[in-house]
């Protein structure tokens, strides 16, 4: 992690409230007291994440050759888990506190409060009696059958349903190294202490590719791949300035791992990764082959040569991407001056992300040809795009509203679109865009292709 205070805990506090109150992250169970460490995303956010896991599927996917998708069971054999060494070798040291009874993962036990003398970490304070770290797995469980006599878990990656489908893929495709497999799709992790909002949660989402290449060309993929994600970062809203990269040492990455990059984000609650690139070698197909007895070598038809592909993964997570792009959007505008000073709260998504693309207004509610026209204008782009038809108060409080949540664009329909006093304007809108807070007047027939330029 680098060497830089990026803690803003008051901006944080106002990022969750913004999102309950305006319905974009809930937590699950609330109505009970809640479930901890899992999260329901309400209208908005559920739109949000579509949006992001719909960008990433069509850059890594469709726009891409040599990489194919896929969407794996969540349930997983033991067996799988078994070769793959997350049965034996999934898990945090965990260490309890006999005085407030908090339970902490004992690598990074600075990172805590005490519940006791919440100044303190834990440990530190004369009150806290740590116990021994013990390894705890932080795999979910689950039984199948009649009598529940088979044991099933719940995956705690997307990756390995990659690897045991690759041979599958590999030869119902008729591809050629280097191809990459992609998957986005919830995993589990029992996680000791899940906090900082979404982003360290016991159910989540990840959006991973197993990149699979000769095994002399694993280290310039590697480097490839951090390039072609962090490009991605930025087409999605989150400047390089904001991301760091970090160079896992030799000692702190997987036994198995050549290279890892991890790439961190400065939240709010401090710098954090966001995503991992590593070059795994042939390890995974390796424990695979030799767990199920089955050959997973491939042949290279050109130089005869048979071997077990190597593979670099970027592996990212949807939520934790989805916490930055709303960190990253939130703004708070001061406008007015002479002491007349206004707050305007601003998510500043870029249009592909915004939960809600275009907003469409009568002036006034009570005229009827312009609620008419605002109608069919609304069901003219709801093919295409989200959009939000409102006619409650003033236009300005209006526009604030769709602020909040993000949505780049509103459009009213007034009196100059009916063009009873002004026959050059009819059939023309008034555009408003959220940043700038400037507005045109387009022409109704224009409106589709211009949002399509700028939504998607
Ligand atoms: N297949 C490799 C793998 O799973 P990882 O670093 O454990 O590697 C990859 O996870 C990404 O998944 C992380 O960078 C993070 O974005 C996300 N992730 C992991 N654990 C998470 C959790 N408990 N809550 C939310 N996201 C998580």
């Amino acid at each position: 992690m680098a060497n830089k205070d990026v803690t803003d805990p008051v901006r944080m506090e106002k990022i969750v409230s913004l999102c309950k109150r305006r319905g974009f992250i809930f937590q699950a169970g609330e109505l009970y007291g809640g479930l901890n460490g899992c999260w329901d995303y309400g209208p908005l956010g559920a739109e949000l994440k579509r949006n992001l896991k719909d960008y990433w599927w069509r850059k890594t996917v469709q726009e891409r050759d040599d990489v194919l998708g896929m969407d794996g069971a969540i349930l997983t054999m033991e067996a799988v888990l078994q070769s793959s060494g997350h049965i034996g070798g999934f898990s945090d040291p965990m260490v309890d506190c006999k005085t407030c009874k908090g339970r902490f993962r004992a690598d990074n036990l600075d990172t805590y409060e005490c519940k006791e003398k919440p100044s303190v970490c834990p440990g530190a304070s004369p009150k806290c009696e740590l116990t021994e770290p013990r390894e705890f797995n932080l795999m979910l469980q689950t039984n199948f059958g009649a009598t529940g006599e088979q044991i099933a878990y719940l995956r705690p990656e997307t990756a390995q349903s990659i690897f045991c489908q690759y041979k599958n893929i590999l030869d119902s495709n008729r591809v050629k190294l280097p191809f990459g497999i992609a998957q986005i799709g919830k995993s589990f992790r029992n996680e000791i202490n899940p906090r900082n909002y979404i982003f360290r949660s016991r159910e989540f989402e990840q959006m991973e590719i197993e990149y699979f290449c000769r095994p002399e060309d694993g280290m310039r993929l590697t480097d490839e791949w951090l390039e072609t994600r962090l490009c991605f970062y930025e087409e999605i809203g989150i400047p390089r300035a904001k991301l760091h990269i970090l160079d896992v040492p030799d000692g702190d990455r997987a036994f198995y791992s050549k290279k890892t990059y991890d790439i961190e984000y400065e939240f709010p609650f401090g710098i954090q990764e966001l995503e991992g690139v590593a070059y795994r070698t042939d390890y995974d197909l390796g424990v695979h082959a030799k767990g199920s007895g089955r050959p997973l070598e491939y042949f290279d038809e050109e130089t005869k040569e048979r071997f077990l592909p190597h593979v670099v993964e970027p592996s990212a997570g949807c939520d934790r991407t989805v916490l930055a792009l709303i960190c990253e959007a939130f703004d708070e505008e001061e406008l007015g001056t002479d002491g007349n000073s206004d707050m305007r709260t601003v998510m500043r998504f870029m249009p592909s992300m915004a939960p809600i693309k275009v907003a469409i207004f009568p002036l006034l509610k009570k005229n009827e040809e312009q609620v008419r026209i605002c109608r069919e204008i609304q069901k003219s782009l709801q093919p295409w795009m989200n959009v939000f038809y409102d006619d409650s108060g003033a236009v300005g409080r209006r526009y604030r509203r769709q602020d909040e949540i993000g949505t780049p664009f509103c459009v009213t329909v007034d009196f100059e679109t009916l063009g009873e006093e002004t026959p050059d304007l009819k059939g023309t809108v008034t555009l408003r865009h959220r940043d700038s807070m400037e507005q045109e007047r387009l022409p109704v027939v224009d409106l589709l292709p211009w949002l399509l330029a700028r939504v998607r």
